[in-house]
Protein backbone atom coordinates (compact mmCIF):
# COMPACT_ATOMS: atom_id res chain seq x y z
CA UNK A 1 0.00 0.00 0.00
CA UNK A 2 1.46 3.14 -1.40
CA UNK A 3 2.65 5.86 1.41
CA UNK A 4 0.16 8.97 1.92
CA UNK A 5 1.37 12.66 0.40
CA UNK A 6 1.16 14.99 2.39
CA UNK A 7 -0.21 17.00 -1.34
CA UNK A 8 -2.70 14.29 -1.00
CA UNK A 9 -3.77 15.91 2.44
CA UNK A 10 -5.48 18.99 2.35
CA UNK A 11 -4.80 19.86 5.99
CA UNK A 12 -1.07 19.96 5.59
CA UNK A 13 0.55 23.04 5.99
CA UNK A 14 1.20 24.61 2.74
CA UNK A 15 4.91 24.61 2.05
CA UNK A 16 5.58 25.54 -1.76
CA UNK A 17 6.34 29.09 -2.80
CA UNK A 18 5.08 32.10 -1.40
CA UNK A 19 4.00 36.26 -2.96
CA UNK A 20 6.31 38.62 -1.35
CA UNK A 21 4.52 41.53 -0.58
CA UNK A 22 6.46 44.68 -1.92
CA UNK A 23 6.48 46.73 1.35
CA UNK A 24 6.97 50.31 0.98
CA UNK A 25 9.31 51.70 -1.95
CA UNK A 26 13.03 52.51 -0.37
CA UNK A 27 12.86 56.09 0.52
CA UNK A 28 15.19 58.09 -1.38
CA UNK A 29 17.55 60.76 -0.52
CA UNK A 30 15.79 64.04 -2.47
CA UNK A 31 12.86 62.97 -0.84
CA UNK A 32 14.31 63.88 2.96
CA UNK A 33 14.04 67.72 4.07
CA UNK A 34 17.12 67.21 5.55
CA UNK A 35 19.11 66.26 2.95
CA UNK A 36 21.01 69.62 0.92
CA UNK A 37 21.40 68.57 -2.85
CA UNK A 38 23.87 70.46 -4.85
CA UNK A 39 21.70 72.56 -6.39
CA UNK A 40 19.93 73.73 -2.75
CA UNK A 41 23.54 74.08 -1.66
CA UNK A 42 24.03 76.98 -4.41
CA UNK A 43 20.79 78.70 -4.00
CA UNK A 44 21.61 78.66 -0.46
CA UNK A 45 25.29 79.86 -1.13
CA UNK A 46 23.45 82.84 -3.42
CA UNK A 47 21.08 83.77 -0.99
CA UNK A 48 23.35 84.78 1.63
CA UNK A 49 25.31 86.26 -0.40
CA UNK A 50 22.33 88.50 -1.76
CA UNK A 51 21.40 89.25 1.87
CA UNK A 52 25.02 90.44 2.71
CA UNK A 53 25.69 92.16 0.06
CA UNK A 54 22.17 94.56 0.80
CA UNK A 55 22.87 94.35 4.36
CA UNK A 56 26.34 96.07 2.92
CA UNK A 57 24.69 98.56 1.10
CA UNK A 58 21.38 99.60 3.14
CA UNK A 59 23.14 99.30 6.61
CA UNK A 60 25.56 102.43 6.13
CA UNK A 61 23.06 104.33 4.46
CA UNK A 62 20.62 103.93 7.07
CA UNK A 63 23.14 104.26 10.02
CA UNK A 64 24.09 107.42 8.08
CA UNK A 65 20.53 108.98 8.02
CA UNK A 66 19.73 108.09 11.74
CA UNK A 67 22.89 109.09 13.65
CA UNK A 68 22.83 112.80 13.69
CA UNK A 69 18.81 112.79 14.90
CA UNK A 70 20.61 109.98 17.58
CA UNK A 71 22.93 111.84 18.83
CA UNK A 72 21.98 115.56 19.34
CA UNK A 73 24.25 118.16 21.13
CA UNK A 74 23.39 118.02 24.61
CA UNK A 75 21.08 121.21 25.45
CA UNK A 76 23.60 123.67 27.08
CA UNK A 77 23.44 127.40 27.36
CA UNK A 78 26.61 129.19 27.04
CA UNK A 79 26.60 132.98 28.71
CA UNK A 80 28.44 135.14 25.74
CA UNK A 81 28.49 138.15 28.14
CA UNK A 82 25.86 140.94 28.05
CA UNK A 83 23.37 142.44 25.30
CA UNK A 84 25.20 145.61 24.76
CA UNK A 85 28.33 143.23 23.43
CA UNK A 86 26.24 143.06 20.42
CA UNK A 87 24.92 146.27 19.24
CA UNK A 88 22.35 147.00 16.74
CA UNK A 89 23.37 146.69 13.06
CA UNK A 90 26.05 144.97 13.91
CA UNK A 91 27.65 141.76 12.91
CA UNK A 92 30.19 140.79 15.95
CA UNK A 93 32.93 138.42 15.87
CA UNK A 94 33.14 135.98 19.08
CA UNK A 95 34.78 133.03 20.35
CA UNK A 96 32.16 130.40 22.22
CA UNK A 97 33.67 127.58 23.84
CA UNK A 98 31.33 124.56 23.45
CA UNK A 99 28.39 123.78 23.98
CA UNK A 100 28.79 121.17 21.20
CA UNK A 101 31.54 118.51 21.39
CA UNK A 102 32.85 120.44 18.41
CA UNK A 103 35.70 122.32 20.70
CA UNK A 104 35.79 126.15 20.59
CA UNK A 105 34.35 127.83 17.85
CA UNK A 106 33.91 131.16 16.52
CA UNK A 107 30.58 132.69 15.83
CA UNK A 108 29.16 135.90 14.07
CA UNK A 109 26.00 137.31 15.86
CA UNK A 110 24.14 139.26 13.20
CA UNK A 111 21.78 141.79 14.93
CA UNK A 112 19.48 143.81 12.80
CA UNK A 113 16.03 144.82 12.97
CA UNK A 114 15.06 143.39 16.09
CA UNK A 115 16.57 139.99 15.17
CA UNK A 116 19.49 138.16 16.06
CA UNK A 117 21.23 135.26 14.30
CA UNK A 118 24.02 133.52 15.81
CA UNK A 119 25.76 132.05 12.52
CA UNK A 120 28.55 129.21 13.21
CA UNK A 121 31.96 130.28 10.87
CA UNK A 122 32.52 126.73 9.73
CA UNK A 123 32.16 126.21 6.50
CA UNK A 124 29.53 123.97 5.21
CA UNK A 125 31.70 122.51 1.87
CA UNK A 126 34.54 120.76 4.05
CA UNK A 127 35.24 122.90 7.38
CA UNK A 128 37.40 125.77 6.52
CA UNK A 129 37.01 128.74 8.79
CA UNK A 130 35.13 131.41 7.40
CA UNK A 131 35.91 135.08 7.64
CA UNK A 132 33.18 137.93 7.84
CA UNK A 133 34.12 141.28 5.55
CA UNK A 134 32.25 144.04 7.09
CA UNK A 135 32.74 146.32 4.11
CA UNK A 136 30.68 144.07 1.87
CA UNK A 137 28.69 142.43 4.70
CA UNK A 138 29.59 139.33 3.51
CA UNK A 139 31.52 135.38 4.94
CA UNK A 140 34.02 134.29 2.30
CA UNK A 141 35.83 130.62 2.78
CA UNK A 142 39.52 130.95 1.82
CA UNK A 143 39.95 126.73 0.74
CA UNK A 144 37.55 127.14 -2.26
CA UNK A 145 35.75 130.20 -2.70
CA UNK A 146 32.88 129.39 -1.25
CA UNK A 147 30.78 132.64 -0.13
CA UNK A 148 27.86 133.65 1.50
CA UNK A 149 25.81 136.55 2.48
CA UNK A 150 24.74 138.29 5.46
CA UNK A 151 22.75 135.85 6.59
CA UNK A 152 25.37 132.84 5.68
CA UNK A 153 23.58 131.68 2.66
CA UNK A 154 25.22 130.80 -0.02
CA UNK A 155 25.97 132.86 -3.09
CA UNK A 156 29.03 131.28 -4.77
CA UNK A 157 31.03 128.38 -5.05
CA UNK A 158 30.66 124.65 -3.32
CA UNK A 159 29.14 124.86 -0.04
CA UNK A 160 26.28 122.36 -0.34
CA UNK A 161 23.97 124.29 2.68
CA UNK A 162 24.21 127.67 4.51
CA UNK A 163 26.09 128.59 7.18
CA UNK A 164 24.93 126.42 10.32
CA UNK A 165 23.29 128.49 13.29
CA UNK A 166 22.95 128.75 17.14
CA UNK A 167 19.88 128.85 19.24
CA UNK A 168 20.49 131.57 21.21
CA UNK A 169 18.09 133.16 24.07
CA UNK A 170 18.27 135.93 26.23
CA UNK A 171 17.66 136.23 30.11
CA UNK A 172 17.84 139.06 32.56
CA UNK A 173 20.52 139.22 35.41
CA UNK A 174 18.23 137.24 37.44
CA UNK A 175 18.11 134.29 34.95
CA UNK A 176 14.34 135.11 33.20
CA UNK A 177 13.74 134.75 30.02
CA UNK A 178 13.23 137.67 27.93
CA UNK A 179 12.63 138.62 23.84
CA UNK A 180 15.11 140.48 22.31
CA UNK A 181 12.41 143.31 21.68
CA UNK A 182 12.40 143.72 25.38
CA UNK A 183 15.83 142.96 26.48
CA UNK A 184 17.58 145.70 28.14
CA UNK A 185 21.63 146.18 27.40
CA UNK A 186 22.78 144.36 30.65
CA UNK A 187 20.70 140.94 29.97
CA UNK A 188 22.93 138.48 28.94
CA UNK A 189 22.83 136.56 26.01
CA UNK A 190 23.19 132.72 26.10
CA UNK A 191 24.48 130.52 23.11
CA UNK A 192 22.52 126.86 22.85
CA UNK A 193 23.22 124.01 20.30
CA UNK A 194 24.17 124.23 16.47
CA UNK A 195 21.71 123.43 14.18
CA UNK A 196 21.60 123.27 10.24
CA UNK A 197 18.88 125.34 7.37
CA UNK A 198 18.37 125.07 3.86
CA UNK A 199 18.10 127.90 1.61
CA UNK A 200 14.88 128.83 2.74
CA UNK A 201 16.43 129.45 6.45
CA UNK A 202 14.34 126.05 7.21
CA UNK A 203 15.93 124.52 10.27
CA UNK A 204 17.54 121.00 10.31
CA UNK A 205 19.49 118.94 13.03
CA UNK A 206 23.09 119.67 12.67
CA UNK A 207 24.87 118.17 9.46
CA UNK A 208 28.88 117.68 8.81
CA UNK A 209 30.90 119.97 6.49
CA UNK A 210 29.40 118.79 3.02
CA UNK A 211 26.30 117.09 3.80
CA UNK A 212 22.85 118.46 2.35
CA UNK A 213 19.91 119.14 3.60
CA UNK A 214 17.65 118.98 0.39
CA UNK A 215 17.27 116.35 -2.09
CA UNK A 216 15.83 113.10 -1.34
CA UNK A 217 17.98 112.57 1.55
CA UNK A 218 15.81 115.18 2.75
CA UNK A 219 12.79 113.20 4.09
CA UNK A 220 15.71 111.21 5.86
CA UNK A 221 16.22 114.11 8.44
CA UNK A 222 13.36 115.36 10.54
CA UNK A 223 13.52 119.14 11.52
CA UNK A 224 14.04 119.52 15.16
CA UNK A 225 11.78 122.54 14.88
CA UNK A 226 14.08 124.68 16.21
S1 LIG B 1 35.87 124.52 2.78
FE1 LIG B 1 34.91 126.40 2.33
S2 LIG B 1 34.64 126.40 0.20
FE2 LIG B 1 35.61 124.50 0.62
Amino acid sequence: MPEKNDLDDATAPYSGPRAVDPGEPEPRLEDDPDYVTRTRFLSLIALAGGVAMTAAIVVPVVGFAVAPTLEPEPPRWVDVGPLKDFPDGETTSIAVAGPATESDRRVFIRRRDDELIPIWNRCAHLGCPVAYSPGGDVFACPCHGGAYNSRGLVTAGPPARPLDRLDYKIVTPDGKDVALGDAKDEDRLLIGVAYSIDEDEQSFTLRGPGESVTGVLRNLYPSPGA
